[in-house]
């Protein structure tokens, strides 16, 4: 049985504000920009403003620097210009897409907002999610749910287009879901687990709906979602920042459904690191593909879900709001100290001695220089560095995972000096990691043996297709957040002109295949959801930089002061 589908709304797209793009003004400019309306001010005295880990006192504002660079890399700083702009609860007059400055509208956009009204999902005549695909020449398996990592770039369109009715059905059903007993074979699952996806079910004899969610039971593998939680939380936030309603998010419901996520990740064991232990396949990377342990891709989401939390819970000054400071705190040691690696740091590991013991070890993890590949000598550009796959003994992945590193940008887990190096990387290694189009999920491919023996020879997952390698569009809305939050948005133009070549003419394809990205995946689902909206996405945020607000983080200065201090202990 299929979820009821509507297609509505028309795609037209009209200019409604003119102006010169915020990348684009000179300083002459500044001033009339920042005589733009003040932003409604949806500061709570309480639990939604943004506050620091320690003092729990951040501003609400977007990021006050945003640094312009031009061509020959010289960077002019923005002093607050974002603050100016950033207008949180706007709503359009109707359902049109919206350009709001002088940006000429790409025919695409008006294709990708029909594509993606349909796809909507609807439960009892309420909006509450995008299918994952609507391409029917296949087996759909289920490409026919609503994923919950999916529907966000989708949920950010819809918010950036003043549309969060969906946004907010979504929120609310997935944690009716999360209520639900889970169970697999005779093993019951943690209370906070939120499901992967979910399937609204038409009895068409009593006229009736229901849904059914798969929370790791029925998908390939068997492996929870790691991921939804955090989405789910970095997702309200979002809803919030953007609508100023902050009334969904100090619901009861919601306030305990953050709590039971949460409570999944902060629960006291035998962990010896503040990161988290996972099995393999639970994220976006959804099948057996070397990434068990400790992926950058759920550290840096549970970073940001962590941030997001201490804003939205009604907690503050209690032992939980305690627990999630300390584990942010550790964490972002842990992971710019251990994750990190530039030249500098891939040197001291190939000069590594192995088998020290006691707290002065340099090789904490007892990592074997023989274990460096010799893809990365060639790989790490002289400027610029990357977090890395994974960390724990013995074991340090060093490829580079696309998702993991632009959250790590967004919610400030990379200092601002890790996350201009991230930028350098993409830059110096644009053909590897962009190429024909963007982006890699992950580089490079595991080939032959490698392949055989840590995917388990998945023919799904072969040298350079699909997570082994392909080329996902739906990462451009990441790249180009990233991009602006840097201040480097002609990266994010020129991967959106490669998108722009291609995705539509090809029907919105899941991923593409080939080192450089030149082929459609070999079963890549056409009409892609999250490949049409991570486009909307990146094409809106690139024109409105202040949306990037809902989805991003200032460096927490009072961390940073955290870090040099318990540095200045350790060595
Ligand atoms: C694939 C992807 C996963 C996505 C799902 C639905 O399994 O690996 O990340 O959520 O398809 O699109």
């Amino acid at each position: 049985m299929c979820p009821i589908l509507d297609v509505s709304q028309n795609g037209t797209v009209k200019h409604l504000e003119t102006g010169p793009p915020l990348f684009e003004i000179g300083d002459s400019d500044l001033s009339r920009l920042l005589d733009r309306p003040r932003p409604l001010n949806i500061e709570r005295n309480r639990s939604f403003d943004e506050r620091s880990f320690g003092e729990m006192s951040m501003s609400l504002s977007p990021p006050r620097h945003l640094i312009y660079r031009n061509s020959d890399n010289m960077s002019r700083v923005f002093d607050q210009v974002l603050e100016g702009v950033y207008s949180p609860g706007r709503r359009s007059a109707s359902n049109t897409p919206r350009s709001s400055n002088c940006f000429e509208v790409h025919p695409m956009v008006a294709e990708a907002w029909e594509a993606l009204r349909r796809s909507m999902v609807y439960f009892r005549g309420k909006p509450v999610g995008t299918i994952a695909a609507l391409d029917h020449s296949g087996e759909e398996l289920n490409y026919d749910q609503v994923f919950v990592r999916d529907f966000i770039p989708s949920a950010l369109a819809f918010l950036m287009n003043g549309e969060p009715e969906i946004v907010k059905n979504f929120i609310l059903k997935t944690l009716r879901l999360q209520s639900r007993e889970k169970m697999v074979d005779e093993f019951k699952l943690g209370k906070g687990v939120l499901p992967a996806s979910f399937k609204v079910l038409h009895d068409p004899v009593r006229n009736f709906e229901t849904i059914i969610a798969d929370f790791g039971e029925s998908a390939i593998g068997r492996v929870a979602p790691v991921d939804s939680g955090f989405w789910w939380i970095i997702l309200l936030r979002a809803y919030t920042k953007s609508t100023g309603d902050t009334s969904l998010a100090e619901m009861p419901e919601c306030q305990r459904g953050m709590r039971l996520i949460l409570n999944l990740c902060l629960s006291e064991g035998f962990d010896t690191f503040p990161t988290l232990l996972c099995a393999d396949g639970c994220c976006m990377i959804d099948r057996r593909m070397g990434v068990y342990g400790y992926p950058i891709e759920i550290q840096a989401l549970f970073f940001m879900a962590l941030r997001c939390a201490l804003l939205l819970l009604d907690d503050e000054g209690t032992e939980f709001a305690d627990r999630i400071a300390k584990r942010l705190h550790a964490l972002s040691y842990h992971m710019r100290s251990y994750f990190w690696l530039d030249i500098k740091q891939l040197n001291d590991i190939y000069r590594y001695k192995t088998e020290e013991y006691s707290h002065t070890a340099v090789n904490k993890f007892n990592v074997m220089p023989d274990s460096l590949p010799d893809w990365v000598f060639d790989f790490m550009p002289s400027r610029g560095g990357y977090f890395i796959g994974n960390v724990s003994p013995a074991r340090m992945d060093f490829r580079w995972f696309c998702l993991g590193n632009c959250v790590a940008i967004l919610s400030s887990l990379a200092t601002p000096e890790q996350a201009s190096a991230i930028m350098d990387l993409i830059e110096s290694r644009w053909e590897e990691l962009v190429g024909e189009m963007p982006l890699k999920i992950c580089y490079p491919a595991m080939e032959s043996h490698e392949w055989r023996i840590v995917t388990g020879c998945d023919p799904k997952n072969t040298s350079w297709s699909y997570h082994n390698g392909g080329s996902w569009p739906v990462l451009l809305w990441l790249l180009t957040a990233a991009c602006i939050k840097t201040g480097r948005p002609q990266i994010a133009r020129r991967a959106i002109e490669l998108a722009e070549s291609r995705l539509l003419k090809d029907h919105w394809p899941e991923y593409y295949d080939g080192k450089l990205g030149r082929y459609m995946g070999k079963q890549a689902r056409k009409f892609q959801t999250w490949s049409v909206a991570g486009y909307l996405v990146a094409k809106m945020m690139l024109e409105d930089p202040s949306h990037l607000g809902m989805i991003s983080f200032e460096d927490d200065k009072q961390m940073k002061s955290h870090m040099k201090r318990s540095a200045s202990w350790m060595f």
